[in-house]
């Protein structure tokens, strides 16, 4: 039996998983993986190599080809590598998000993440954000949260972001990529997006970012007591 914990978050792009998990996750002493960044990743080696990223055997060579590590920086903050080289910027551009959503939908993408992401939780106390993780990576993790929001306001934190950023950005044209990632991710036939059965729903429609990590706090206290989540 594991002797660690698993905290299992999933939900669409833009709900706020990744900054809230790791938060979170610096709080409680546990290890936050991003598993997005490594689909991330797979994907920007795919484009790199100007591969189809929906032809599995040719994505599945692209994957025989490359060396994909991850580790974590002096700040704590997840870092991916592709073939030694710090990708962690890299992998944020727009098109690559494009990629990783289309080579997530190949069953031999998903295989080669799926030891990866097990044995890190075999290792460590665990907050792990994606897509499948409750139903599928971590079905055994003691606490299960989907995290979601209303598109509009996913694609309005997203435009905002990018302002912030001093980058362009249309919101209708976010919004119809927000969506048709969402249609992606949940139409796909292996390990679509989807609540576990079990998993607690935290919708932050509407909420600034310090009330929505307060909800997901209470609803992982729920389940792993106090003491553990505020140590
Ligand atoms: O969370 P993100 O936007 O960085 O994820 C990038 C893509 O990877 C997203 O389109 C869905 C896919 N993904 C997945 O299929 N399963 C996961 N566990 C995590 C991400």
């Amino acid at each position: 039996m594991n002797q660690y914990h698993s905290i299992a978050i999933d939900g669409p792009s833009g709900a706020g998983k990744s900054t809230m998990a790791r938060a979170l996750a610096q709080e409680m002493g546990y290890l936050y993986v991003d598993t997005g960044a490594i689909y991330r990743t797979v994907g920007l080696a795919v484009q790199r190599r100007g591969v189809d990223p929906q032809d599995p055997q040719a994505v599945e060579q692209v994957l025989g080809q490359v060396d994909i590590t991850m580790g974590y920086g002096s700040d704590g903050a997840q870092r991916m590598y592709l073939d030694g080289e710090d990708v962690s910027q890299a992998i944020r551009q727009h098109e690559i998000s494009h990629y990783a959503s289309q080579v997530a939908a190949l069953a031999p993408v998903r295989a080669f993440l799926l030891s990866k992401q097990r044995h890190l939780a075999e290792n460590h106390n665990v907050i792990m954000d994606g897509r499948d993780i409750g139903t599928v990576v971590l079905p055994q993790a003691e606490v299960k949260i989907f995290l979601t929001a209303d598109a509009k306001d996913r694609a309005q934190r997203r435009y905002l972001e990018l302002l912030e950023r001093g980058q362009k950005a249309d919101l209708d044209q976010i919004l119809k990529d927000v969506v048709e990632r969402d249609r992606q991710d949940m139409e796909r036939e292996i390990a679509p997006l989807k609540k576990a059965e079990d998993a607690t729903v935290v919708d932050t429609t509407g909420r600034g970012l310090a009330e929505s990590h307060e909800l997901l706090r209470k609803a992982i206290e729920a389940k792993l007591g106090t003491k553990e989540v505020r140590p």
